[in-house]
C-alpha cells in the first residue's frame, strides 16, 4: 500500500505544471474579498475600481454549506468619522450584484488528480471612484452573518506644488546591482583597481532600493511589478493596472489609475512609452492597460490608442511617443497578424493623427511636432549585441514591421528612440511637460536565456541612453526641470565569480577538467574585454571592443534548467540553453522536459538545473533593485522602500495630488 502511494505520487510529479503555493484569490484573507486590500496607500484624487467579493466554497477542504450570501454590506470610514455605505461615501449608486463561480486547485496533489475546487461567487464593483482628503480610511465588508474583511487605506498627504516639469523613467527590466557591476567591468577601464570612467548612473546623485514583493508572492513578475511602478498598488503576477479578481472577464477586474494616466487628466502632458520588447510587452503595456492577463496583446495595443474603453474612466487621448517591436499586433491576419479584432492599428494611429514610422532613418527624419509611432520589428527588437557587432544575426529573421516577411536591418537602438521621444515630447507639449517610460526589457530576456554578453550589451546600451538623455535635456535647456530615475522591476540571481580560460575550457577532454578552466580570487585578474585598452565607440559611449576574448566572465544565475557552460558569448544570436528532447521527426517529445541544449556550447561542461524541468530559462529572483534618481525631488528616492514608493515620489514631483473633489 505504502509502495502503491509512493508510485502514485512519483508518477505524477513528472506532469507538474502549475506553481508550489496555490491561492483561491490573491489578497484575499477569508472568504470575503475587498480591493483594493489592507494597506493599500492612494494619491489623493487617484481613480480606482472597488471590487466586493463573497465565496462559497462547494467543496474542497474550505467547503461550507453555508448559502452564497448576497446581501453583504459594504461601508467606508474617514478615521473619526462614522462609516457610511460605500455607495453613499462616494456619491454614487449602489451597483448590480454579479455572480459566478470559479475553479482552483488548492495545491499539487489536486492538480495531479484535477480535483479542483468550486467556489460560488456574489460580487459587486464600484468604478471610478476616488479618495482626496489625506489620512486614514477603514473600507470593511460584512457578509456571512457578521463576518468581516476590513481594509486600513491611507491616502497619502504630500505636496501638491508641481516641483518637476518632466520625468523620465529608464527601467533595466530585472537589471540588478550585480549585473551594473558586471557591465561596468567590461566596459570602463580600471587601473589598478581605480576606475577611470564610470557608468552614467553610478553619477547620479542619489541611490536607493526598492522592494520589489508582489501582494500575494514574494516574487514577482514584470507585470505586476510594472503596475506597482506606476500606480502605487501591488498587484498579482500578471495583472496591468488592476486588483486580479476570480471573475471571468479579464477586463473587468478593479483598476487602478497609472501616472500616464493622471498626468494626461490632470495636466495635459505629453506621454511617451519606449521599449525594445515587442510594445505590448507588460512593463509598456501596464501604463496604460487594465487586464489581470497581461497576455492580451491586442488589447494592450488598443487602450496604447483609446486607453480604457469598456467603464467610465480616466480620458485618454493616445500615447504621444509609442516606439517599441511588436508589429504583429499591428497588422492584421491577412499578412499573418494578430490585431485587435483584426483592424490596421497602423492605419488607426494614421487616422488619429500619427506619424508613423519603421526604420531607424525614417525616425531620424520624422517631425518633432506629431505625435509619432514607431514599430521596428515583428515580436521584440534585436539585442544590441546583433545590432553593432554580430550584424548578420539581423538576416533571416522575416521580421519586418510591415508584415512582408523582409528583415529589420535599419532598427533604432534604445538611444536613438530616447533622443527623439524627448525631441518629440518636448515639441509637443513645451508648457505643460512630458512623462517618459524607456524600457531596456532584453536585460531581462536576455538574463532568462543564461546569455550573459547579450544582457550586459543591453545594460550598457540602457547607460548610453541615460547619458544620451541628459546630454539631449542639457542641449534643451530642460536638464534642471527634468526628474531622471534608472530603476529596474525586479532582480535575476546573477552575479560574477571569476574568470574562465576558454581556451583551456575547450581543449579540456572532460566535463571535470573544464571545470579548471576557471579562476577564482587571485586567479579572476583582469577584464580582458577591451582591444589595447580601447572601450569606446565614440565620445563617452562605452562598450568593451572584444567580446571574445580568451578570458572571459566566469558568471551565472541561482536556479537555472539543465546547460552546458562554456562562458563564451554567442555569435550566432539569443541563446537557447536547454530544449525538450526531439524524436526521430524532430519534434519536441515532451515541451514540459527540458534538457541541455545539444546546439548550445558543445565545448561546455554540463549543469544540471534546480528549476522544475518544465522550465527552460532562468527566473526571476527577490532581491531589491537600485533607483538612481537625479533632478528635482530626487531627495525622494534614498533609502530603502517598497516599490510603491516610486509612484509617490514621481507623482509627488508632478505635483498630482489633488485634495479636493473637482466639483464640490
Ligand atoms: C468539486 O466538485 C467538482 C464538480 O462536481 C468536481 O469536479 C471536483 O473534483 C470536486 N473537487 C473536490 C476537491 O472534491
Ligand atoms: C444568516 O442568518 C440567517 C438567519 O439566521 C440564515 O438563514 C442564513 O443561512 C445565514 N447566512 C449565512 C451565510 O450564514
Ligand atoms: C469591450 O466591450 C465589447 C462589447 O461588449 C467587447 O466586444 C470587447 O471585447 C470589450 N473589450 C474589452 C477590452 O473588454
Ligand atoms: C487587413 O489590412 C489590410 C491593410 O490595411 C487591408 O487591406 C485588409 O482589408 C485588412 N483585412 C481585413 C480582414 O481586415
Ligand atoms: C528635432 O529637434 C532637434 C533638436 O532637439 C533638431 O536637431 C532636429 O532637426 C529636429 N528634427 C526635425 C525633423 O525637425
Ligand atoms: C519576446 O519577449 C517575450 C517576453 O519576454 C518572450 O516571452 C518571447 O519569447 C520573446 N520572443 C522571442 C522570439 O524570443
Ligand atoms: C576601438 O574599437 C572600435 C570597435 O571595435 C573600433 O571601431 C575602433 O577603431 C577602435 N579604436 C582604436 C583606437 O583601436
Ligand atoms: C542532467 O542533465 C542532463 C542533460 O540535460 C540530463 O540528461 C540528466 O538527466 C540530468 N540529470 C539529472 C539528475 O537531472
Amino acid at each position: 500500500m505504502k509502495y502503491a502511494l509512493f508510485a502514485a505520487a512519483a508518477a505524477a510529479f513528472l506532469r507538474l505544471v502549475g506553481a508550489q503555493t496555490y491561492q483561491r484569490l490573491g489578497a484575499c484573507p477569508g472568504f470575503g474579498c475587498l480591493f483594493p486590500p489592507d494597506q493599500a496607500d492612494f494619491l489623493a484624487g487617484q481613480y480606482f475600481d472597488i471590487r466586493l467579493e463573497v465565496h462559497q466554497p462547494v467543496n474542497g477542504s474550505e467547503a461550507t454549506d453555508l448559502p452564497l450570501d448576497e446581501d453583504f454590506t459594504f461601508t467606508v470610514a474617514k478615521a473619526g468619522s462614522a462609516a457610511v455605505s460605500g455607495a453613499e461615501f462616494f456619491g454614487i449608486e449602489e451597483p448590480e450584484l454579479e455572480t459566478w463561480d470559479f475553479n482552483w486547485y488548492e495545491d499539487l496533489f489536486a492538480e495531479d488528480d484535477d480535483t479542483p475546487t468550486l467556489v460560488n461567487v456574489a460580487s459587486k464593483a464600484y468604478r471610478r471612484v476616488a479618495l482626496y482628503e489625506p489620512g486614514e480610511y477603514v473600507a470593511t465588508l460584512s457578509y456571512n452573518n457578521g463576518s468581516k474583511t476590513i481594509a486600513n487605506w491611507l491616502v497619502r498627504d504630500m505636496e501638491t506644488t508641481r516641483k518637476a516639469k518632466n520625468v523620465i523613467l529608464f527601467i533595466g527590466d530585472g537589471m540588478t546591482t550585480n549585473m551594473i557591476t558586471a557591465a561596468r567591468l567590461i566596459a570602463h577601464k580600471q587601473v589598478n583597481g581605480k576606475y577611470m570612467t564610470k557608468m552614467m548612473m553610478d553619477k547620479f546623485p542619489v541611490l536607493g532600493h526598492q522592494m520589489t514583493h508582489s501582494i500575494d508572492s514574494f516574487i514577482t513578475d514584470s507585470a505586476n511589478s510594472a503596475t506597482t511602478l506606476y500606480s502605487g498598488h501591488k498587484t498579482t503576477v500578471n495583472a496591468l493596472g488592476v486588483y486580479a479578481d476570480s471573475s471571468p472577464d479579464e477586463f473587468d477586474d478593479p483598476k487602478v489609475e497609472t501616472i500616464a494616466e493622471i498626468f494626461k487628466r490632470i495636466w495635459g502632458g505629453a506621454v511617451g512609452i519606449i521599449s525594445t520588447a515587442y510594445i505590448a510587452d507588460a512593463t509598456p503595456a501596464a501604463l496604460t492597460a487594465h487586464t489581470r492577463d497581461r497576455y492580451q496583446s491586442g488589447a494592450i495595443v488598443d487602450s496604447f490608442l483609446h486607453g480604457n474603453v469598456n467603464y467610465t474612466w480616466s480620458p485618454w487621448d493616445g500615447a504621444d511617443v509609442l516606439f517599441g517591436g511588436g508589429a504583429e499586433y499591428f497588422f492584421n491576419s491577412s499578412l499573418g497578424g494578430e490585431s485587435y479584432n483584426d483592424l490596421d492599428y497602423y492605419a488607426l494611429f494614421e487616422e488619429a493623427g500619427y506619424s508613423v514610422v519603421y526604420d531607424n532613418s525614417a525616425l531620424e527624419t520624422t517631425p518633432n511636432d506629431t505625435k509619432t509611432l514607431g514599430i521596428f520589428t515583428v515580436d521584440n527588437m534585436s539585442k544590441w549585441l546583433d545590432r553593432n557587432v554580430y550584424t548578420d544575426n539581423l538576416l533571416d529573421q522575416e521580421n519586418a514591421p510591415d508584415g512582408s516577411g523582409g528583415d529589420a536591418v535599419d532598427q533604432p537602438g534604445l538611444r536613438e528612440m530616447t533622443t527623439k521621444a524627448i525631441d518629440i515630447l518636448s515639441t509637443l507639449s513645451p508648457d505643460e511637460g512630458f512623462f517618459l517610460m524607456v524600457e531596456a526589457a532584453s536585460i531581462d530576456k536576455m538574463m532568462h536565456a543564461l546569455d550573459y554578453d547579450r544582457a550586459l550589451g543591453e545594460l550598457l546600451e540602457l547607460d548610453d541612453s541615460v547619458k544620451s538623455a541628459v546630454d539631449k535635456l542639457t542641449a534643451l535647456g530642460s536638464l534642471e526641470e527634468t526628474l531622471i530615475l534608472v530603476t529596474a522591476d525586479h532582480g535575476h540571481g546573477f552575479d560574477v565569480m571569476g574568470s574562465v580560460d576558454t581556451m583551456y575550457l575547450n581543449r579540456a577532454a572532460t566535463d571535470r577538467q573544464k571545470r579548471n578552466a576557471i579562476g577564482t580570487y587571485k586567479e579572476s585578474g583582469q577584464s580582458q574585454y577591451a582591444i589595447s585598452g580601447n572601450l569606446t565607440y565614440g565620445p563617452g559611449h562605452h562598450f568593451p571592443s572584444a567580446w571574445d576574448p580568451r578570458y572571459t566572465l566566469f558568471d551565472g544565475v541561482g536556479a537555472f534548467p539543465d546547460f552546458r557552460a562554456d562562458y563564451q558569448v554567442n555569435k550566432d544570436g539569443p541563446r537557447e540553453p536547454a530544449t525538450p528532447l526531439e524524436d526521430e521527426e524532430g519534434e519536441p517529445i515532451d515541451e514540459d522536459d527540458n534538457y541541455a541544449n545539444p546546439e548550445d556550447s558543445p565545448n561546455g561542461y554540463l549543469v544540471n538545473g534546480t528549476l522544475p524541468v518544465r522550465d527552460d530559462q532562468g527566473v526571476h529572483s527577490l532581491t531589491d533593485v537600485p533607483v538612481f534618481a537625479m533632478g528635482p525631488c530626487q531627495e525622494l528616492f534614498g533609502g530603502v522602500y517598497s516599490a510603491t514608493d516610486v509612484f509617490f515620489g514621481m507623482a509627488e514631483c508632478l505635483g498630482l495630488a489633488q485634495t479636493t473633489a473637482p466639483d464640490c
